[in-house]
Order: C-alpha cells, then sequence, then structure tokens
C-alpha cells in the first residue's frame, strides 16, 4: 500500500484505488484536530462571504500583524503562506544548489522542494535506539561548508520533541558557521508547554522558525502557515520572490478570527489531554506493537508482527483482496516510504473518543490474543 501517495490524509487516492466508499473512511492518517474549524471561524467566513470579490491586500498587513502580536514579535519579522508547505518551498529557493543537512525520517516535503532547486542532500539518520531523538552527535555534523539545516519539533512522523538545550546548542553552532537553520514548528501549537524558537529569533538571525495553523486549527483546506526570522534581508528575499494573492480572503480572515478564541483553545486542550493517554494506553496494550510517547497530536509506532500490512488489515477486507468492500474501514499512515523507516512502521492521528475507541477495537480483531 506504500506507493499510494507521499502523504496522510489522501482518502480519495486509497478508496479510488481500492474501490472502497471515501466519505465510509475513517481516516487516522492525517493529524488534523478532530473539533472541526473553530465555530467562530465558520461564522466569520458564512458572514463575510463578500471577500471573495475582491482582491486581498497583497502585503497581508493584517494578517501579519495580528500574528506579530500573537508572538509579540515586530510584524516584518513575519510571512504568511498558503501553509507551512507554500513556504518551505520559498525557503528552497533561497537555497538553490546549496548543501542542505535533513535529519530522517522527516517531513517529505523538505526532501521535494530542495531536489526542486538543486540542491545537495545529506541526511542525518535518526536511529530506533535512541528513540529517533537527536541528541549533541549532531553538533559535529554541523561543519563548514553546510548551507542550511532543516528541523522539525515535534518531528513528523516520530513526535519526537528536540530538547530546547540542543535546539539552542544546534542555533549557536549555525550562528557561529553561518548555517541556515530552518525549525519547522508545525504541530507546536498542540503543546500545552511547548517552548518555541520564535522567542530566541532576536539573538539568531539564520534560524527561520515555520508555522502551521492547518492542524490545530483544522482548516487544511482553507490552508495558512508562515514563517519568523528575525533576519531582515533574507525575509525582503522571500518577501520579493513571492506571486501575489497566494492566500485567500477566508485564510487571511482566518487570521483574523481564530487567535482570540480561547474556548476552541481550551476545549483543543482538554480534548487531548485525554485522548493522547487514552490512545497511548490502548495502543500499549498490544504487544505487536512498540509505541513512541507522543508529544502532540500524533502517534507513531512500529508492528512487531513480521510481513503483516496493517494499513490494509484496518481498511478492511478489500485492501487485502479478499472481496468486497465494507471493511473495518479505517485509514492510517504507512511509514514505509519515508527514507530511513521500512513497512513495519506507522503513524495514526489521535481523533476523537469514539474514533480512538473504534482504531482499538479494529486492532483487537487484528491482534486477537494481544
Ligand atoms: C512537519 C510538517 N510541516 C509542515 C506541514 C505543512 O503544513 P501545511 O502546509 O498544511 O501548513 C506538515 C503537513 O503535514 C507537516 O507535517
Amino acid at each position: 500500500m506504500t506507493e499510494l501517495g507521499q502523504h496522510g490524509g489522501n482518502v480519495l487516492e486509497i478508496a479510488l484505488k481500492l474501490g472502497l466508499d471515501a466519505a465510509a473512511i475513517v481516516d487516522f492518517s492525517a493529524n488534523i484536530n478532530p473539533l472541526g474549524m473553530p465555530p467562530s471561524l465558520k461564522r466569520a467566513i458564512i458572514s463575510r462571504l463578500d471577500l471573495a470579490e475582491c482582491y486581498p491586500d497583497p502585503l497581508y498587513r493584517r494578517v501579519h500583524e495580528r500574528l506579530a502580536a500573537h508572538h509579540r514579535c515586530p510584524a516584518s519579522w513575519i510571512l504568511a503562506g498558503n501553509g507551512a508547505t507554500e513556504l518551505i518551498f520559498d525557503l528552497a529557493n533561497l537555497l538553490r544548489q546549496k548543501t542542505v543537512l535533513l535529519l530522517t525520517p522527516g517531513f517529505a516535503e523538505y526532501r521535494r522542494a530542495l531536489q526542486w532547486m538543486d540542491c545537495r542532500i545529506e541526511d542525518y539518520p535518526l536511529s530506533e535506539a535512541d528513540d529517533f531523538r537527536p541528541d549533541r552527535r549532531l553538533l559535529s555534523a554541523l561543519r563548514p561548508g553546510l548551507d542550511c539545516l532543516f528541523l522539525c519539533t515535534p518531528n513528523n512522523p516520530t513526535g519526537q520533541l528536540i530538547e530546547p538545550e540542543l535546539l539552542l546548542a544546534v542555533a549557536r553552532r549555525c550562528r557561529e558557521l553561518d548555517i541556515m537553520l530552518v525549525v519547522d514548528e508545525a504541530f507546536m501549537d498542540f503543546i500545552p508547554a511547548g517552548v518555541s524558537l520564535i522567542g530566541s529569533l532576536m539573538r539568531f538571525p539564520r534560524v527561520f522558525v515555520l508555522r502551521s495553523l492547518t492542524k490545530f486549527y483544522a482548516i487544511p483546506g482553507l490552508r495558512l502557515g508562515y514563517v519568523v526570522s528575525s533576519n531582515a534581508e533574507a525575509m525582503a528575499q522571500l518577501r520579493l520572490r513571492r506571486p501575489p494573492w497566494t492566500i485567500n480572503a477566508f485564510a487571511a480572515l482566518a487570521a483574523d478570527v481564530m487567535l482570540d478564541d480561547d474556548d476552541y483553545l481550551q476545549a483543543t486542550r482538554r480534548w487531548l489531554g485525554q485522548e493522547q493517554a487514552f490512545l497511548t494506553q490502548g495502543l500499549r496494550a498490544f504487544a505487536q506493537l512498540r509505541v513512541w510517547r507522543p508529544a502532540a497530536n500524533y502517534i507513531f509506532f512500529r508492528c512487531r508482527q513480521p510481513g503483516l500490512d496493517l494499513q490494509a488489515a484496518l481498511l478492511g477486507p478489500a485492501a487485502v483482496g479478499h472481496g468486497a468492500a465494507g471493511g473495518m474501514g479505517l485509514l492510517i499512515r504507512s511509514c514505509a516510504n519515508y527514507p530511513g523507516l521500512n513497512a513495519d512502521y506507522y503513524r495514526v492521528a489521535i481523533k476523537g473518543h469514539e474514533d480512538n475507541q473504534r482504531l482499538l477495537a479494529a486492532l483487537a480483531q487484528v491482534f486477537p490474543h494481544g
């Protein structure tokens, strides 16, 4: 099943391939807040449909001011985009033909964007023996001649946070060696005590922090992300190279509305506080799974049963070629296509309680002697 696309959330592709009804699939493969988009945003969009009739401000002043207030930094440090993905490609554009170090396993779009810009990519493999967490050995991999390092905390797909002290040591070493450091914090909003590097950017002008609002606020179809950096020159370059109006008017409105929605923030924290523990413990009850402690809204694990395609097993009989559709209909993310992993590794989103129970019940069918 691993050939079915690079990302989670591609329910349509799986459904088409397997002859399943896409609407009947429960998607555990995309890490999206199951509370859905904030009701305050839904109301705001419906009441401002007229915004579609005008061009948005090409400089997105209001969006940048709003995000700057949120992070207590100057608006000039922020550049919003059509999801963090677009900004990954913008950053890669600054790095044409440069040498970049990527940690494996990691989010696929860094590699894709950098390859597109003819960068030389070097891999820094994380190992299961270290729980896929980088440590101080990473510092010695930072050497003169390297142009950029991409990090992701918490990492996707492993869910592991980088120790804040290590992150600062890496930022210092990058500053010494004039290496650009991109730190992807796409899932940081899910972590109540999460330490962002944004607070340290004044000291580290070669650091670029990426943030996504599509996961926490459940708007992957609306799309909004941003990059934060105190590097005036690089930010000017990034702005200069962007096509105008890539953020639609409703996504721009979203920045205005949802960052103030404290009810949504609290509801999300309550849901995740309960369900993260529930699903982790439930998964750990299966001896066939090795489950890593999650930091955010998704859980990474390895299946110890040799040769079992757990993604196919949870989709149901149609997926494993035993006949008609109508199996379990649960889509989990196979991590087989991540460099550094193989078909034994999976990632699941933490969803609402009923769906999480369904996943555990389905696993109990796959592993009856769990
Ligand atoms: C680590 C990481 N960074 C960035 C993104 C891009 O997010 P978006 O473009 O939806 O803002 C994703 C999406 O899955 C991700 O997992």
